[in-house]
């Protein structure tokens, strides 16, 4: 998957996972202003440098967290298992993901993920965008890998759009902070 999906996750799950009813509908492009408020008492968000916070970026951040095409079958997205409506986590011991695989753990809140200076259980994942990478290649998650990822969506026109808008450049996999390609 790209820097762009990567960072996009970081946008969604660090600026703007603010629960919503299921069934409710919300243009948050008409409240970006309540979006990157932070709430009165809580500290600035501290961004990479190189991915500061943008409107297209988290709109590409959100198509991503609910799309299914992101595990191998379809089946799952992030969204399946953080639900927006239980304030992005899953009230049910463990959530099952692609072919319908049962979990191991149940899936906790994303709620201010933005500020844990580390991820999972035992904290041995230090970035956001790194944890990003987790459910990718768990085979009871997505059960796939980030570059036949970024294949499958290539071909969607809307994600090279949503790409360019947000990060000025088509839709590829991950790169490091430096804009170096990983793999
Ligand atoms: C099949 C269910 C499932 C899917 C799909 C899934 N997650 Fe998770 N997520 C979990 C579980 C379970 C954990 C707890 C893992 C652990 O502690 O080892 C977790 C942990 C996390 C954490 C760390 C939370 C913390 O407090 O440490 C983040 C952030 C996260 N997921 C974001 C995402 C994103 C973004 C996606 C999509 C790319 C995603 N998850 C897809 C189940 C899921």
């Amino acid at each position: 998957m790209t820097k762009h999906i990567v960072i996009s996750f970081l946008i969604v799950v660090g600026v703007v996972l603010q629960a919503c009813h299921k069934d409710q509908v919300v243009d948050f492009r008409e409240n970006i202003a309540d979006i990157t408020q932070v709430p009165k008492g809580f500290p600035d968000i501290d961004y990479p440098n190189d991915n500061a916070f943008t409107v297209d970026r988290w709109t590409l951040g959100k198509k991503l967290f609910f799309d299914k095409r992101l595990s191998k079958d379809s089946s799952t997205s992030c969204g399946s298992c953080h639900k927006p409506h239980l304030a992005f986590s899953d009230n049910i011991a463990t959530t099952n993901g692609v072919f319908d695989l049962p979990g191991t753990r149940n899936a906790p809140t994303l709620t201010n993920v933005a500020y844990q200076p580390y991820y999972t259980r035992e904290g041995g994942i230090a970035t956001l965008e790194m944890q990003v990478l987790v459910p990718v290649q768990e085979h009871n998650e997505f059960g796939f890998n980030i570059i036949e990822i970024a294949e499958r969506l290539s071909s969607d026109s809307s994600y090279q759009r949503l790409s360019r808008n947000a990060y000025g450049r088509t839709l590829d996999y991950y790169h490091d902070r430096s804009g170096h390609c990983k793999f």
